[in-house]
């Protein structure tokens, strides 16, 4: 992966509980995907050790951290431009230091020193246990950076603090980097190898945030699929592994069972998934527990068989509507959302065909759609041509979503009618008076507060819906609160 971007969080500094005895202040900012979220709530339970306290106001901050991302050069150009930022604060605040986190500091490494003279700290997505060091070389006056990936981190024995959370929804991380290479993407690069986290040591955070009173957890990691725990170690390495080892690991429609039954009142969902990954048992195990969530977001790149070979993403048009069809048959209900590419080099206007095409036979719920990139590093950036020009990229585009919008649009009119529930998570952002959620699907409704509050399940009548949200009046409590 690198999932899901949300656009309205991106940028978002991350407020923690005050320590009194802590005083020294932090102001941590995150780019990218969820995991990067997910990583500066490590970052900022490291840190509270060392004596930050977190702070909203930039001028306040002794220490400034940015998480960054790489995934397009849109991406990186963001966080050059708040660099600029910090930079003119340092001028006002010449004490303040500032770090650069996650991909683009793994990208980039010493580099980001030469390039950005502002820069003090650069940090690798493998390498927060050793801020605490780092920092301290900073604090004497010299640069520091740590890039090294690691085949072990999963940062697994670290409680994250839960930052800005509503209190409600959390994601919990299962596995760190991607062993997948497609020719694209830049992530097996910026977060190496894929590792999986320690299934007990997964269940006791989710354990926590239930006594917590969180209601709904997303399992998280670059292709959970993926995950496979025997007793640590490279999931390549499992074929080395003792045949005790074999018999008694744990893949992800295993933990997902596992989980699923041992929390029956907490909504589960997972993030990201892989069609070459995802296994019929995985969605056997969707059906199975009616808390697992009815969701599944699963990109597919490019709908032509030709460019999803150059891509190297390993399956074909044909294997993934098979998984297609064997999900709506086993879920019929189950919400299916995409990734697309356009413009990956090479890509023909019947290549183009193919993916609308495409898109009409799945007719997914949501989408996130990007014109290629060209990422430095990459298989694709070596070995081809970034050949199809800007505009022609950006006309596919604009088809693509235009498309997806009306999938969406029909997806969202089936709800009509129905009473679905929902999950409340926070107030509207468009009325004080109306609450905000999300059903099974994902699907986000909003309708008038009533007597509910944040975190009751609801079941709600919906009664309008716009491409986006599905609109609604709540007519009692779920069974599941
Ligand atoms: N250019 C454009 N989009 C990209 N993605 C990954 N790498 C690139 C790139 N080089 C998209 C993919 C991935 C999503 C997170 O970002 O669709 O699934
Ligand atoms: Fe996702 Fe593939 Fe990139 Fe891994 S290599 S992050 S699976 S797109």
């Amino acid at each position: 992966m690198e999932k899901t971007i949300d656009e309205k969080i991106q940028g978002t500094p991350l407020i923690l509980d005050q320590n009194k005895e802590n005083t020294r202040k932090l102001f941590i900012e995150s780019y990218g995907c969820q995991m990067n979220f997910s990583d500066s709530e490590i970052v900022a339970s490291i840190l509270a050790k060392e004596g930050f306290n977190t702070t909203q106001n930039l001028e306040d901050a002794d220490l400034v951290l940015v998480n960054t991302c790489s995934i397009r050069e849109k991406a990186e150009q963001t966080v050059r431009k708040r660099l600029e930022k910090y930079n003119a604060v340092k001028k006002i605040n010449p004490r303040m230091k500032v770090g650069v986190l996650g991909c683009m500091a793994e990208r980039l490494k010493s580099k980001f020193l030469e390039e950005e003279k502002i820069v003090d700290l650069v940090v690798g997505p493998d390498a927060y246990k050793d801020l605490p060091n780092l920092i301290e070389e900073v604090d004497a006056g010299r640069n520091a950076v740590n890039v090294i990936l690691s085949k072990e981190e999963t940062y697994g024995d670290i409680a994250p603090v839960r930052l800005q959370s509503n209190g409600v929804s959390a994601f919990v991380s299962i596995t760190r980097g991607c062993d997948n290479m497609c020719t694209f993407c830049v992530v097996p690069f910026t977060r190496g190898r894929e590792r999986s986290r320690d299934p007990q040591s997964i269940i006791s955070e989710i354990e926590d945030l239930v006594n917590k009173n969180f209601k709904e957890i997303t399992l998280l990691g670059q292709n959970v699929d993926s995950y496979l725990w025997y007793g640590g170690g490279l999931k390549k390495d499992f074929e080395k592994a003792s045949d005790f080892q074999k018999a008694t690991a744990v893949n992800f429609s295993k933990l997902l069972d596992m989980v699923a039954a041992k929390f029956p009142k907490l909504r589960i969902r997972f993030t990201t998934s892989n069609p070459q990954d995802m296994t019929l048992d995985v969605i056997k195990v969707m059906a199975k527990h009616k808390n697992i969530c009815k969701y599944i977001h699963l990109p597919i790149q490019s709908g032509s068989n030709r460019i999803l070979k150059e891509m190297n993403r390993l399956h074909t048009r044909e294997e993934y509507f098979e998984l297609i069809d064997n999900i709506k048959t086993i879920i019929p209900d189950c919400a299916i959302s995409q990734d697309i590419i356009t413009g990956f080099p090479t890509e023909t206007e019947e290549d183009h065909k193919d993916t609308l095409s495409l898109m009409e036979y799945v007719k997914y719920d949501y989408g996130f759609m990007f014109a290629y990139s060209e990422r430095p590093g990459t298989l694709a950036a070596r070995k081809m041509e970034d050949d199809v020009p800007e505009d022609v990229k950006k006309r596919r585009l604009a088809e693509i979503i235009e498309l997806q919008r009306n999938h969406s649009e029909e997806r969202h009119q089936a709800y009509l009618g129905k009473t679905v529930e929902i999950l409340i998570e926070k107030e509207s952002k468009k009325s004080d008076q109306h609450w905000s959620g999300r059903t099974t699907q994902n699907t986000v409704a909003v309708f008038p507060k009533e007597q509910y509050k944040i975190g009751d399940f609801v079941m709600v009548e919906i009664e309008d819906c716009t491409s986006a949200t599905l609109l609604g009046k709540a007519v009692g409590y779920s069974d599941n609160n």
